[in-house]
């Protein structure tokens, strides 16, 4: 009498799923960290009411500029665009308020500013409902490109602090005027890194 023995290995069980993957990194929880190490430094930017005070940081990257930037009660910035940066910035404590439009001319000054830095902006028409508008309070991160013009103000009793990242290093900014007449932002000035900052 003979026996036999299966070499046969049993099926293997269907493997465990993987555990569910953690929520992936947003933006508030690493810019609040941030705003917190940079709290020692905001005694060093007390703007009066109306008045904005600046200091610049060192930036993650060689080419970007990074600044932080404290705003007196009713302070503001005026209506300017960026040049040829891209950029973004974040409110860490207060609230902001932006007033927004997007260029949308190809043709636009800024071409021939790429070119040449001739410094010839043009005017900006406004949409026909307006600029937009957006309050930011602690930790919201506003990015924008190129093609952005705004106006940003602490309407606001109390000091705001927010970081500002610009890539590259800011080089050229035009500065327009609001003529809600004509419907417009009337360009008035060209600014440059280096003279007017
Ligand atoms: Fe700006």
């Amino acid at each position: 009498m003979s026996t036999t023995t299966s070499t046969q290995a049993a099926p293997a069980a269907p493997p465990a799923p993987p555990p569910p993957a953690p929520p992936a990194p947003s933006a508030q929880p690493l810019l609040a960290a941030l705003g917190q190490s940079l709290v020692p430094h905001l005694g060093a930017l007390s703007p009066a009411p109306g008045e904005r005070s600046w200091l610049r940081l060192p930036a993650p990257e060689p080419e970007w500029g990074m600044w932080l930037l404290a705003w007196g009660p009713g302070s503001s910035t005026g209506w300017h665009d960026h040049g040829l940066s891209a950029g973004a910035f974040a409110v860490l404590t207060g609230e902001l308020t932006e007033y927004a439009v997007t260029r949308r001319r190809p043709d636009s000054g800024l071409v021939a500013t790429a070119a040449g830095d001739s410094g010839a902006a043009c005017d900006v028409p406004l949409p026909p409902d307006g600029p937009r508008v957006r309050r930011l309070g602690p930790a919201e991160l506003r990015p924008f490109g190129r093609d952005h013009v705004h106006d940003v103000r602490n309407e606001t009793a109390a000091i705001a602090y927010s970081l500002h990242v610009y890539a590259p290093d800011l080089p050229l900014m035009h500065r327009y005027r609001l003529d809600e007449e004509r419907g417009l932002l009337v360009h008035t000035a060209t600014e440059r890194g280096g003279e007017d900052w």
